[in-house]
């Protein structure tokens, strides 16, 4: 499989890895500052805008999640202001929707609905997870091939990530996910 040195978009490759329409958010170009509101990482009772495609700046509701993946970009919003938390690199989200009986049982404690919610920075080198292995309905980093079950936890399951990426939990209303608590461990790589 060809790789990229940097977060690269393809089209449907050789062995069934989807190019969604997701991108590299610009913010992971951007500089954050920890006295943001538009830097802090998730906060209880956030939603999630789309950061791209048709509905790019609308709450994510379940129903924009197709059943069994590909996964949605997004960044949270403080739903009473309207803010997108979009000015820190470490806070795009991937969030996707399962049978919530083919998830573990640790996973389905934190979604909503089927709707699990991850980190979108890879553990490996801090690459946006922006594309989708169909035959494994998987994530996967396009930079070296991290790939990620996002049914269990987001384990690792192939290529050079060292952690699962870090989950949030959630909950529903009004048939959209939003934010219960803070990720479940340390954001993209561990050396930044
Ligand atoms: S940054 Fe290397 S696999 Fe994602």
């Amino acid at each position: 499989m060809a790789q990229c040195s940097r977060p690269c978009l393809r089209g449907v490759g050789r062995r069934g890895v989807l190019a969604t329409g997701l991108v590299v958010a610009p913010a992971l170009l951007r500089p954050a500052f920890a006295d943001d509101p538009a830097a802090l990482p998730p906060q209880p009772g956030d939603r999630f805008a789309h950061l791209t495609g048709p509905r790019k700046g609308q709450v994510v509701a379940d129903g924009d999640l197709p059943l069994g993946g590909p996964q949605v970009q997004a960044y949270p919003i403080d739903i009473k202001s309207g803010l997108v938390r979009d000015q820190s690199r470490l806070n795009l989200v991937i969030l996707a929707r399962f049978d919530p009986a083919t998830l573990s049982a640790e996973t389905r404690a934190r979604a909503a609905d089927g709707v699990v919610a991850y980190s979108g920075v890879c553990t490996h080198q801090g690459c946006a997870v922006n594309m989708w292995v169909t035959s494994k309905s998987a994530l996967y980093c396009s930079c070296h091939g991290s790939t990620y079950d996002p049914r269990d936890g987001a384990a690792v399951i192939a290529g050079p990530a060292p952690r699962s990426l870090p989950s949030l939990a959630l909950a529903t209303a009004d048939e959209a996910p939003f934010v219960t608590g803070g990720f479940s461990g340390h954001v993209g790589p561990t050396q930044q």
